[in-house]
């Protein structure tokens, strides 16, 4: 039901952010940017796109293989202020602002300013730029195309990425030219940590060009949500829907319990930290390891995306299912099948109930030890394409033509181990939420230990079987755990980043002193510095639109 709503458009900050404090201190960085906007461009902005950046609570990497995760968006935001440019006002100039031309600038000076100008597909066959987008599986059917470099980060490649969806959604099949668009950036989320910037800047980016051309009308979340994963891939990774359908969906004061599978669905769940004796809070710790998941995505993202659809395939054999050459299921797809029969998937309960029952099947992803050195329970490539059934030919057509991912190493039987437990946590955590909901107030604390427990647990299973973490995460989530937290674990993609620990309220600063103390690439750092690497976070406002007066 939350997915079907429409995007938000406000005309005021206080509808928008419900809390007076937060609506105040919104209000000063929507200002500055507004009066920045008019520096810079001559004109008013006409929109701010908003988005959010997220806290996964649980549910890790598990999302594009279409399992339920539970996330919650942050007070930290990427903004948009953004309208049509005025020719000849500002730096200006009608040249300078062709059909669609877009100048794009940052509030933060490392971003340099930026212009492109989106190009209609020539009807002679694909360019060079489309061929290789082809190759890399990127929408070659696409007819308009803006040049995204994906061997290089840029920030402008995800304002691109989210134009490029609107570009074709809207604009691919008629006659009617995009605006011409003014946008100006600036953002709280830190990128790199986890907390999702790049979904933030691709959420707000393509709500601002659709909000640029007058497309708002009769989208809903969930389609927002869609387009904005589409426009994602466009940058590079094969990401799931997790942090789109937290940017967009999340509402204050609940995370949200998104599923993949059939389609995409969202359900509000109220944490109950605010009725536990003690109040507790998430706290948000960045380990200052700076993870791109673009940068290495062969050797961790996409080898986790490959990995976990080529395990699919195998239990899927192994199971008794009969597979296409050409078909690709994801772990939950083979696991429906399994099931056989969507009444024991009708409700979240079931399937985990049904889930609990399929963890021993994953036991036939377990290699044989002879002949593995001691401990391994990895597969060669070479072993790879003879478990799934088909030729080279074909396994590089189905599962590696699309990707680029490197490893000695293909750890099927670890990564499967780890989505089905870790499906089977969210579950859970969703399920002690919700109880928690229904139960008398005050709740006792033994209410936030079962969260803390399933997060630690969540921490293990990322560490050992997923190895999406790292030794600072680890320490710092260890950290956390002795100074307090009833529970840790790391958040986002991984290999750096942030952790997230539920905390007593009335201890939190107590439990930033202490970590501040214990992590080193802390113990410098004081007021704002240290307030920007950790902090507490309350669920905050999804993204949305806020409609300037002309
Ligand atoms: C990144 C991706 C998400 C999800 C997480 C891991 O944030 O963008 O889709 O896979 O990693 O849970």
């Amino acid at each position: 039901m939350a997915a079907e709503l429409p995007i938000p458009i406000f005309t005021s900050l206080d509808k928008a952010f419900p809390d007076v404090e937060t609506a105040a201190a919104q209000g000063v960085r929507f200002n500055a940017v507004v009066e920045e906007y008019q520096k810079r461009f001559g004109h008013k902005p006409s929109y701010i796109a908003r988005a959010p950046g997220r806290v996964n609570l649980i549910g890790e990497h598990i999302d594009y293989v279409l399992f339920g995760c539970f996330p919650a968006a942050i007070e930290r935001d990427i903004l948009i202020a953004c309208g049509p440019s005025v020719p000849g006002s500002g730096t200006s100039t009608p040249s300078a602002h062709p059909p669609g031309g877009v100048k794009a600038e940052n509030l933060d000076p490392k971003y340099k300013p930026q212009s492109f100008v989106p190009m209609l597909k020539s009807a002679n066959g694909p360019s060079a730029a489309e061929e290789a987008d082809a190759a890399s599986n990127v929408h070659a059917e696409t007819a308009w195309h803006l040049d995204i470099d994906k061997r290089e980060l840029r920030w402008e490649s995800y304002v691109k990425a989210g134009y490029y969806g609107v570009l074709n959604r809207f604009f691919a099949s008629t006659s009617e030219h995009p605006a011409p668009a003014d946008l100006l950036v600036t953002g709280s989320v830190p990128s790199g940590s986890g907390l999702s910037s790049s979904a933030a800047m691709v959420v707000a980016s393509t709500l601002a060009f659709m909000a640029v051309n007058n497309k708002l009308d009769g989208v809903t979340k969930g389609q927002l949500v869609e387009m904005a994963m589409e426009n994602e891939k466009r940058v590079g990774v094969n990401s799931g829907g997790l942090d789109q359908a937290a940017s967009v969906i999340c509402t204050p004061h609940s995370a949200i319990f998104v599923d993949f599978f059939p389609r995409l669905s969202a359900e509000p769940i109220p944490l109950p930290t605010p009725r536990t004796i003690p109040r507790a809070v998430f706290v948000c710790a960045n380990s200052l390891v700076v993870s791109d998941k673009v940068v290495s995505a062969k050797i961790h993202y996409n080898l986790r995306v490959v990995e976990t659809l080529v395990a699919a395939r195998v239990l899927a054999l192994r199971l008794g299912q009969s597979l296409g050459p050409t078909e690709r299921p994801r772990l939950r797809e083979v696991f429906s099948r399994w099931l056989g029969s969507p009444e024991l998937e009708s409700s979240p309960e079931k399937v985990k109930q049904g889930l609990e029952r399929f963890l021993p099947e994953i036991e036939k992803l377990r290699p044989a030890p002879e002949g593995r050195k001691a401990g391994e329970l990895g597969v060669t490539m070479k072993e790879m394409v003879e478990w799934s059934g088909l030729s080279e030919e074909q396994f590089h057509q189905v599962y590696l033509s699309w990707v680029d991912v490197e490893a000695e190493y293909f750890q099927l039987y670890k990564r499967t181990k780890h989505v089905i437990t870790e499906a089977i946590r969210v579950l859970e955590f969703r399920a002690v939420c919700l109880a928690a909901q229904a139960a008398p107030d005050p709740l006792p604390e033994s209410t936030l230990a079962q969260l803390g427990a399933l997060m630690n647990a969540s921490h293990e299973s990322c560490a050992t079987l997923c190895e999406s973490s790292c030794p600072e995460v680890d320490r710092l989530a260890a950290l956390a755990r002795a100074s307090g937290a009833y529970g840790c674990r790391i958040t986002g993609a991984g290999w750096g980043g942030c952790t997230v620990s539920l905390v007593a309220e009335d201890k939190v600063e107590e439990f930033i002193a202490k970590v501040k103390e214990g992590y080193e690439p802390y113990r410098a750092l004081e007021g704002e510095k240290l307030r920007e690497v950790i902090f507490a976070t309350k669920p905050s406002s999804g993204a949305f639109v806020l409609k300037l007066d002309p």
